[in-house]
């Protein structure tokens, strides 16, 4: 069982709330006054740089988190976690994702199982059907190749390949196009189909339960279509497989269960990447990438598991963003990734934090009275630099941004990468800096940037499988520090199941063309006007 401490009853949370006193009428520009602060506030972990030095943070500061992280028992908890006790009590589960890019130990034990044979079991299956795939060994079934693969899944079973295969587009197969279906609305399932040869095509649908409604809806539709064209049952077998933890349900769908790409409970639905479903990823990159992707993921989850706090990335990451959600009151977190590659790594990433950590009740049942998950948000850096950055230099809140970019390019043009990064830098600084009324000279007020706003660096040599699985494991890891800081279960998701049961009884008033009596008077109205 996980540690049940509440964290605003420790006495690092009183001496943060002292320190705090302090902190919040500093300006950050004035820490810049020690030229080693870069050196001191940066860490290089293999390719990738984090420079967390533009932070309100002092030495006082580091100290203080890290001893709130040791009062709420993280290092117990990271242990748990990786040996696979049940710290998904809620639901009774382990939280294994770390296993399935597990390369370095053998036995990983689940419910008194080795889990590591089952893992490699499906690895192997992922490398060959996507190498035969790829190579065209296996066709469709009118011996065309196949060049289309259909993603049907929503949130963890859409969004982490739907980002990753955009980001790593770079190293993606020019023969073979990836496409995601997500959204129930009939239309991105018209707009996909209608472009789509069936005869070159492979759908995958991909659920951990298999009964999603949206889901379930588009891949019975794409199914209908699909059969339309060929009249014959059997053809579904070399054009449909499944990824999911539910083999009834994939059975009763008709798609052969030895085109079943299995994963498991203790994987949930937003680590999912890593497991089976990532084959829309294995097949567009070759499993070989996609390999190379779980070690990056992987070695971060040893640098996670086995570095003191003060250096640990992830650690440092969670407690500073804490130091601002909890003390200064910022409600939300910008992702700025500067590499258009990883132009869904926010989307992504806001359902990692939001789903896991968007709770208000602790792990004693009872309401929290502190913050938990910000909102996370954002865009390519240099398009939000023309959008919302304004708000950021010159609003009235606090929005503690990351910065992430590429030191090389991946497509170098004349001097696009120095702009690129000359704005970078140009943002993190003039966010730090400010510029005062004195600096602006002209005594115009409207000039005046406040600054002292919080960003991080985070800088990777080059944008590559391996480091995308660390970036991604640098995010997850994030996430599990602050849920066990906050005291929360960060691995179920009760909050999306009751709009989904309300759903399902409205469909059913559609269906029938009926405003049933239970429902409040705006959700009458507005039935009413949709069905008549
Ligand atoms: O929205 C809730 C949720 O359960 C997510 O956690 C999950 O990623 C998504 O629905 C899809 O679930 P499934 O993979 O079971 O279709």
């Amino acid at each position: 069982m996980l540690h049940k401490t509440n964290p605003t009853k420790t006495k690092s949370w009183q001496k943060l709330l002292d320190h705090f006193k302090d902190m919040n009428s500093v300006h950050m520009r004035d820490f810049f006054a020690d030229e080693q602060r870069f050196k001191k506030y940066s860490i290089r972990f293999e390719d990738i740089l984090l420079d967390y030095s533009k932070n309100i943070i002092t030495d006082k500061t580091k100290q203080l988190l890290i001893e709130l992280a040791n009062e709420c028992n993280l290092k117990d908890s990271i242990d748990k976690m990786f040996s696979g006790e049940k710290i998904n009590e809620t639901e009774n589960r382990a939280v294994l994702h770390t296993a399935l890019r597990n390369f370095k130990h053998d036995s990983i034990i689940e419910d008194g199982n080795n889990i590591m044979p089952k893992i490699k079991d499906i690895r192997k299956k992922m490398r060959m059907f996507s190498d035969a795939v790829r190579s065209g060994e296996w066709r469709g079934y009118t011996g065309k190749k196949i060049k289309n693969i259909v993603n049907i899944g929503i949130g963890g079973s859409h969004l982490g390949p739907a980002m990753v295969t955009e980001a790593l587009k770079f190293y993606g197969s020019n023969d073979i196009r990836v496409f995601f279906i997500s959204n129930v609305d009939g239309t991105e399932i018209t707009e996909i189909l209608k472009d789509l040869d069936h005869e070159e095509t492979l759908f995958l649908i991909a659920s951990k339960t298999f009964t999603t409604q949206e889901t379930m809806t588009n891949a019975y539709s794409v199914r209908e279509w699909f059969l339309r064209q060929t009249r014959d049952e059997e053809t579904v077998k070399k054009h449909f497989v499944a990824m999911s933890t539910n083999k009834e349900k994939v059975d009763e769908f008709g798609i052969d269960t030895e085109n079943m790409f299995e994963f498991w409970d203790f994987v949930g639905g937003r680590y999912s990447l890593f497991s089976a479903i990532g084959l829309s990823v294995a097949l567009y990159i070759g499993y070989d990438r996609f390999e190379e992707m779980m070690l990056g993921a992987s070695s971060i989850d040893e640098h996670f598991k086995n570095t003191n706090f003060e250096n640990n990335i992830p650690v440092l990451l969670a407690l500073i963003s804490i130091w601002y959600i909890n003390f200064f009151g910022a409600e939300s977190e910008v992702i700025l990734p500067y590499d258009q590659y990883l132009h869904r790594f926010p989307a992504y990433l806001q359902q990692a934090n939001m789903e896991s950590n968007g709770k208000s009740v602790d792990r004693d049942g009872k309401l929290v009275d502190y913050s938990t998950a910000p909102i996370i948000w954002g865009e390519p850096g240099t398009n939000g630099q023309h959008s919302f950055y304004q708000l950021i230099h010159q609003g009235t809140k606090i929005i503690p941004a990351d910065f992430i970019v590429g030191k090389e390019p991946l497509n170098k043009i004349n001097e696009h990468h120095d702009i690129l990064l000359s704005n970078f830098l140009g943002q993190t600084e003039a966010l730090m800096k400010g510029r005062t009324i004195e600096e602006v000279k002209d005594s115009y007020p409207y000039k005046v940037f406040k600054g002292n706003q919080p960003t991080n660096s985070i800088i990777y040599d080059k944008l590559t499988p391996n480091v995308l699985g660390k970036l991604i494991a640098l995010y997850e890891h994030k996430i599990f520090v602050q849920g066990i800081i906050w005291n929360i279960y960060s691995f179920d998701q009760w909050g999306v199941e009751y709009g989904k049961q309300l759903a399902i009884k409205i469909q059913s008033d559609i269906k029938e063309g009926k405003v049933s009596q239970d429902h409040d008077c705006s959700t009458k109205g507005l039935l009413k006007y949709l069905i008549d």
